[in-house]
């Protein structure tokens, strides 16, 4: 028989998760007006709502902690993550952030303007709004079976070339000055993007003389499966695949909060000296002096060490088998989810899942909001409420796929939590057809607005709000 796969690592300190009644739980969602973002923690028993600062540290980044160097200028712990994100990555300049999207806030900041357009795939929700606040425009050049959550795919996150090529001849060159790859594509389901794809929009953004950055949270997730899907890397290391990948872009902003294994943090990386320089003081403003940015030292230390670990076969190979666990069970009770597995979460279809929910009652949410009452665990939304309001007209967007995503945060739960997870699903699969109605806003904010939105429950003749 073949072993089955075990975590690479035994528990040390463990923390305590309560269950609660089905009655709680009413209670409890009501006060949170139907948000799941504003339930207190421990009104959750299994926490899905993000991989992103939830994973556990390793005892090597608990020792880098005390050992983290807090000086205000030059510490030795920001020269040692330097030095490990040069040696991963290639790039030569580094600038740490408090977290991602204050990565793009100072990359923005220093190259995008009013008016201009970023292509990219599926950009993530903080960047997009990063672009929006800017009075600039995302692109989004993901190829066409990224939206069909049944085609099979080895990597939904890709970029479609000619989509590019559509952007510079609506917009021209000069109004691109850059393209955002994600890797893996959050939005399309945690979707790894190709080598080769990588490649191709080098080539076409050298054509044309446009940067390409990467949107790198989950670098070390998007290698591993280059490795396992992609023809010629089978035999390459992750951290030879993660230099590799790196080469076809001129730079790359960081949620340490994922693949750095880190609690909280975020870092720019590039090639250019003079985009440094630039980015420096928008750094100097935003974020901190250049050599801690927002972050502690012993922050730091640890993300040194956590970049490292996330960076190795041994991690990953449980890691994502963990998630693909996960959905290889959801799929095994015919739950309908998005194939192939992405690497960080499993996203169920809520559109097929729920078909009696009308698409103006928010169906993602809504079965969100079920998942709780079932089983206190909290996911999210990817759907209407994630894709907020055209900036333009202020009407709702619908996007094509209305998700519930499950987010896996690292080291974390264990399989039986997963197969919690499962038949929590299943129960309400088994009774998806008594779900009819959904829910409308009775208050929203006008960018981001799924953090802060405020429900209710759609009553019989009373239309969500569009
Ligand atoms: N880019 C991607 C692809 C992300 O997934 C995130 C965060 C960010 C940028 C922003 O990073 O949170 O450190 O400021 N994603 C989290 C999530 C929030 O739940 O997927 P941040």
């Amino acid at each position: 028989m073949e072993l089955p796969y075990a975590e690479p690592y035994k528990i040390k300190t463990i923390e305590h998760i309560h269950s609660s009644t089905r009655k709680q739980r009413v209670e409890w969602i009501k006060q949170a007006k139907y948000n799941l973002f504003n339930l207190s923690s421990d009104q959750v028993f299994i926490d899905l709502l993000t991989d992103s600062g939830t994973g556990s540290m390793s005892q090597e980044q608990w020792s880098a902690i005390m050992s983290g160097d807090e000086s205000y200028a030059g510490s030795r712990s920001f020269l040692e993550l330097r030095d490990t994100i040069r040696e991963l990555t290639g790039f030569e300049y580094v600038l740490p952030t408090h977290q991602g999207r204050a990565a793009e806030n100072v990359l923005f900041s220093a190259m995008i303007k009013k008016g201009d357009i970023i292509p990219g795939n599926a950009h993530f929700d903080t960047t997009k709004g990063h672009i929006e606040f800017r009075e600039a425009r995302a692109y989004d050049c993901t190829i066409d079976e990224a939206s069909n959550t049944s085609a099979i795919h080895p990597f939904k996150g890709n970029i479609d070339t000619r989509k590019l090529e559509n952007a510079i001849s609506i917009y021209g060159k000069e109004r691109i000055p850059m393209i955002i790859v994600t890797i893996t594509c959050n939005s399309t389901g945690g979707q790894p993007v190709s080598m080769k794809n990588l490649a191709e929009v080098r080539s076409f953004a050298d054509k044309y003389g446009i940067p390409v950055f990467f949107d790198s949270a989950r670098f070390a997730e998007n290698a591993y499966f280059i490795q396992n899907r992609e023809a010629g890397y089978h035999d390459w290391s992750i951290r030879e695949i993660t230099r590799e990948m790196f080469k076809f872009a001129d730079g790359m902003t960081m949620s340490s909060k994922k693949d750095g294994l880190v609690n909280i943090g975020g870092f720019i990386a590039m090639n250019s000296e003079s985009l440094y320089r630039e980015a420096s003081h928008f750094n100097i403003m935003f974020e901190g002096f250049l050599s801690y940015g927002g972050m502690a030292g012993r922050d730091m230390a640890a993300l040194a060490v956590g970049l490292r670990e996330a960076t190795t076969f041994e991690f990953l190979d449980s890691r994502i088998r963990q998630v693909h666990y996960l959905g290889e069970k959801l799929a095994e009770l015919e739950i309908p989810v998005q194939e192939p597995f992405g690497g960080h979460a499993i996203f169920v279809d809520a559109k097929k899942f729920l078909p009696g929910v009308a698409h103006e009652e928010y169906i993602g949410q809504t079965l969100a909001i079920e998942l709780y009452l079932e089983a206190g665990i909290r996911a999210v939304e990817i759907g209407t409420l994630l894709a907020d309001r055209d900036p333009d007209t202020r009407e709702n967007r619908y996007p094509e796929l209305e998700l519930v995503r499950l987010a896996i945060p690292r080291r974390v739960y264990s399989r039986n939590h997963m197969d919690y997870i499962a038949v929590a699903l299943k129960n309400i699969y088994d009774r998806r057809n008594d779900i009819k109605k959904g829910y409308r806003i009775i208050s929203e904010a006008p960018i981001m607005r799924h953090f802060t939105v405020e429900l209710e429950p759609a009553e019989d003749g009373q239309k969500g709000t569009r």
